[in-house]
């Protein structure tokens, strides 16, 4: 007997795939690096189907029925390729391989192409849903030929979740389509999650509620026209208890989001093509922003608004110019903690406060503000952020109150002031002492077991959310 199909790769993802396709009567070869995970899927899982466990990769190839089908289920990147490499000289033209896995469509273009040269399809297919839905039903999202759709496409129409008996699995395009849609939808799914989380942190801190009461408010939201499968999970994550502690989950999670990678290609493309996807850059920066304990740390002191910080009687003009100036702080002080970043990452070895010195005259960006910026880092080579320096931190200290209006009035006459107010988000991300990325990081755990941080002890912690709901260390 043959199989039908093929999976390589039996961690987390690659196991439920491939116990998804015997589930539907196809008979499924399994083959992993060691053979002891190969072993145990049989062992656990042998009863839901038919597998034939292959322990080196030429049996696993002589097992499969022609066009094989090979889906890889490993690491985006370098894992991939050498998993390819491992497998393409074993196959025959019209053969394929299926790359399953988070790779960036345009490793995806380039090994569709290296591998037509040989006559095999390669498929880079999105898959989403994370284990439970890679048991049960994922959204499939596949590239490459047509040709290989024909072959392929079935035997993944059957495994996908259904709406109303439709399969969630659509040949996308070909060569990189499918990885460039399912990196989009990861984009899209940041920005649900920050929008979530700010959702959540303005019921805690403006409005005063506890977590168990806000994870009421959401699955009220989850019953109207919220209804989704992250706002059904935020509430889940929100109403959890600490049993070491008692406290509500959220709290004890360390603030500071963790990604991939997804979020920040998406957001690299859009540059590429000239597309405002905002929503999802903020998303992606805010995760970065929460990742930053040490510039974070140093900002933990900035002023917060006065008491007074609403109040009318003001005058516009005076507040904008307030508004244009702390904006334009947080702009250099962003742009040159990327410099900074640039030049440890590549040894560059900059001196910021010497590019403020260049910049002073000559340049379009001259002005006297940058004698500042010198002085800055004159002061202080190692400085976190420029809004931590006496100068500029006084400076948007008294602005701040008309920064704020700035933005209010803004919103609420319909203007768009994407500069002020996503600038005055990072100043209020940067003090803040609580971020609700505490909340994206259990909802990345719940879905895709991404693992936390707690804020009490060193280590990883995954909770089993499935299961009992208890902690365990990952
Ligand atoms: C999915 C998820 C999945 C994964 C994310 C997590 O569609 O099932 O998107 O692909 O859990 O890539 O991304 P981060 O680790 O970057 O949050």
């Amino acid at each position: 007997e043959k199989a039908q199909i093929g999976v390589t790769g039996l961690a987390v993802m690659g196991r439920n795939l491939a116990r998804n396709f015997a589930r539907h009567g196809h008979t499924v070869a399994v083959h992993n690096r060691s053979y002891g995970r190969t072993k145990e899927l049989v062992e656990e899982f042998g009863h839901e189907g038919t597998f034939l466990p292959a322990e080196s990769a030429e049996e696993f190839v002589a097992s499969l029925e022609r066009p094989r089908r090979v889906v890889i289920m490993v690491k985006a990147g370098k894992p991939t390729d050498a998993v390819i490499d491992e497998f393409a000289p074993l196959l025959e033209p019209g053969d394929m391989i299926i790359d399953a896995g988070n790779a960036h469509f345009a490793d995806t273009r380039r090994r569709e192409a290296a591998l037509k040269e040989r006559g095999l399809h390669f498929v880079g297919t999105g898959v989403s849903g994370g284990e439970e839905g890679a048991l049960h039903g994922p959204s499939i999202m596949p590239g490459g030929s047509p040709e290989s759709y024909a072959a392929l496409g079935p035997l993944l129409e059957d495994i996908a979740a259904k709406v109303d008996g439709e399969p969630c699995c659509v040949h996308v395009g070909p060569d990189g389509a499918g990885h460039f849609v399912k990196m989009v939808h990861n984009g899209i799914e940041y920005a649900d999650m920050q929008l979530i989380a700010e959702a959540y942190d303005l019921l805690r801190r403006a409005g005063g509620h506890s977590p168990a009461e806000i994870a009421e408010v959401f699955r009220g939201w989850n019953a109207g026209r919220l209804g989704s499968y992250l706002i059904e999970i935020t509430a889940e994550v929100l109403s959890q208890t600490d049993a070491e502690t008692g406290k509500p989950f959220v709290d004890v999670v360390v603030d500071q989001a963790e990604q991939k990678g997804t979020g920040r290609w998406t957001v690299q493309a859009a540059l590429d093509l000239g597309v405002p996807v905002s929503g999802i850059a903020e998303a992606v920066f805010a995760r970065a922003l929460s990742g930053d304990p040490a510039v974070r740390q140093a900002a933990a002191g900035l002023p917060g608004p006065s008491a007074t910080a609403g109040a009318g009687g003001a005058d516009l003009q005076a507040d904008v110019e307030q508004a244009l100036f702390a904006s334009k702080i947080v702009a250099y002080a962003q742009g040159f903690q990327q410099i900074q970043a640039a030049s440890t990452e590549y040894g560059w070895d900059i001196d910021p406060g010497d590019m403020a010195k260049i910049w002073r005259d000559g340049c379009i960006i001259r002005a006297k503000f940058l004698d500042y910026i010198r002085k800055a880092y004159d002061k202080q080579p190692g400085l976190a952020s420029l809004l931590v320096d006496d100068y500029f931190l006084d400076a948007v200290a008294g602005a701040q109150d008309a920064w704020r209006r700035v933005v209010a009035t803004a919103a609420q006459q319909g203007i768009p002031a994407p500069g002020f107010a996503s600038a005055l988000a990072y100043y209020d991300g940067l003090r803040a002492e609580r971020l609700p990325a505490a909340l994206i990081q259990g909802q990345r755990d719940f879905f895709g077991a991404h693992t936390y941080h707690r804020v009490d002890k060193p280590g990883a912690f995954h909770t089993l959310w499935a299961g009992d709901r208890n902690e365990v260390p990952a």
